[in-house]
């Protein structure tokens, strides 16, 4: 046995219980009260949670957007991620204009291999669909890339219209695939955006004025009837409002196949952000934008009742200087994105455990075990159990924490959590078995991230 887990409590989504484990070749192969087996490396757990690592599938590192790319790489931003006690991203590889599938996750696959500092897999979004790009997604689930994301907004970049999203959805039910959706109104919010500047509104608050939630409820409820009509599931990315929420509990309450995430900044920061002094406001620029915090409470009830499965970060960090002062003359300059993959299982247990909203299990579920199941890695990753990959953390639930872009690992100058402090964070965090992150120091290698080839959705 390489190493052993002794004297934690190993939380899943579904069981907290006392227990060791004991590890080898990467995996978990025993779980037991006691494990008397000799082991190449002891782990003291007193006091902690033992847990599977989180599973971000929502990033972009190295993306290419708005004019600059987003500056956590496959090795910050992972590094960053274990820090936190994430041991798995998946990211977007974004299609270019004319284009292939296969070549897009094989520029991703580049952008990975030799810098990630954990495993990793791709969604591919598909911005220009042609009949061969459409022919190409069945090898794309061959390929272990079993997820697809469609943008409604974004009109001229990303954006695709209702039949080309529809087609997508016909496929991807053939094929075994499911479709992610930005659910924003895109036509409408190309109008509000040029109403705005014409009038000469130009300061970081109209990116939010400009993109109401109601574009938002609208283009969710479109997006979920055109794959009810297509026959196939749909995940809902970057949930922010109860516009879009109402809709997805409706369908979920019909039995339809619907399922949708939400992200720590839309549950803690609101669009009193974008009024800070100067040109504060542009560190929040996000699309969908950062609402009212009367939205809060909804988002929150949504995690409790399951009509939210998932909460990812949705990293997407730019420099405010330098990157987000592109827009210092017009919000729709400002590249779209804020960082956060540091931070997303510390702000969840702080604000959604800590503080009673949301259970131990049902934490688990919300960062690893769903992400894990709806996207193929299931029960590879998102598990304590013998044959799953050991990518565990001891969480210690009284470790302080203060965050501030001083002491952060993200390679971004700023954090939209500035000052926010609490309780529980990784005292060790271990991926494949190997000890990446011990006592706030990294002792992980670039590289020694694999690539994951994922199941097919539901398969
Ligand atoms: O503002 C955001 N969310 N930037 C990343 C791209 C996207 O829409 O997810
Ligand atoms: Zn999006
Ligand atoms: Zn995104």
């Amino acid at each position: 046995m390489d190493l052993k887990i002794v004297g934690g409590t190993v939380v899943t989504d579904r069981e907290t219980y006392p227990a060791e484990i004991g590890v080898a070749g990467g995996r978990i192969v025993q779980i037991a009260q006691k494990i008397d087996a000799e082991a190449g490396q002891t782990l003291d757990a007193a006091g902690c949670y033992v847990m599977p690592g989180g599973i971000d599938m929502h990033t972009h590192l190295d993306m290419p957007f708005g004019g600059t790319v987003s500056v956590d790489d496959f090795e910050t931003g992972t590094r960053a991620a274990a820090f936190g006690g994430t041991t798995s991203v998946i990211d977007f590889a974004i299609q270019g204009k004319g284009q292939s599938l296969t070549d897009t996750v094989n520029t991703w696959k580049k952008k990975a291999e030799g810098k990630a500092v954990f495993d990793y897999g791709f969604h591919v979004a598909v911005t220009d669909l042609t009949e061969a790009v459409l022919a190409e997604l069945p090898a794309m689930v061959a390929a272990g890339v079993p997820s697809f994301k469609c943008f409604l907004a974004y009109k001229g970049a990303l954006m695709i219209d209702d039949g080309a999203f529809f087609r997508i959805l016909g496929k991807a039910k053939e094929c075994g695939a499911l479709v992610m959706l930005h659910a924003e109104n895109g036509e409408i919010l190309d109008v509000l955006i040029k109403n705005a500047l014409a009038k000469g509104q130009t300061e970081p608050k109209y990116h939010a004025l400009t993109r109401p939630p109601e574009a938002e409820g609208e283009a969710t409820s479109r997006g979920i009837a055109i794959a009810h009509m297509a026959g196939a599931p749909l995940y809902i990315v970057h949930l922010t409002c109860r516009e879009a929420l109402a809709e997805v509990k409706r369908a979920r309450d019909l039995g339809w196949p619907v399922y949708a995430e939400t992200c720590p900044q839309y549950l803690l920061k609101s669009f009193d952000n974008y009024l800070e002094p100067g040109f504060e406001g542009a560190k929040y620029v996000m699309s969908p934008p950062l609402r009212d915090k009367s939205n809060w409470a909804d988002l929150w009830t949504g995690l409790v009742m399951d009509d939210l499965q998932v909460v990812s970060t949705d990293h997407c960090p730019f420099n405010f200087k330098g990157q987000k002062e592109m827009g210092l003359k017009s919000f729709a300059q400002i590249p779209n994105g804020a960082p956060g993959i540091e931070h997303r299982l510390m702000l969840l247990y702080q604000f959604g455990v800590r503080q009673g909203r949301i259970s131990m299990n049902r934490f688990m579920d919300l960062v690893s075990a769903a992400p894990a199941r709806l996207f193929g890695l299931s029960p590879r990753k998102g598990a304590v159990a013998v044959g799953s990959d050991a990518d565990l953390v001891l969480w210690d639930p009284e470790a302080a924490w203060e965050i501030s872009a001083q002491t952060h690992h993200q390679n971004v100058d700023y954090t939209p959590y500035e000052g926010v402090s609490g309780k529980g964070k990784p005292r060790v965090v271990l991926s494949a078995g190997r000890v990446i992150v011990q006592e706030d120091r990294f002792t992980g290698q670039p590289g020694t991230g694999r690539f994951l080839e994922r199941r097919p959705f539901g398969r």
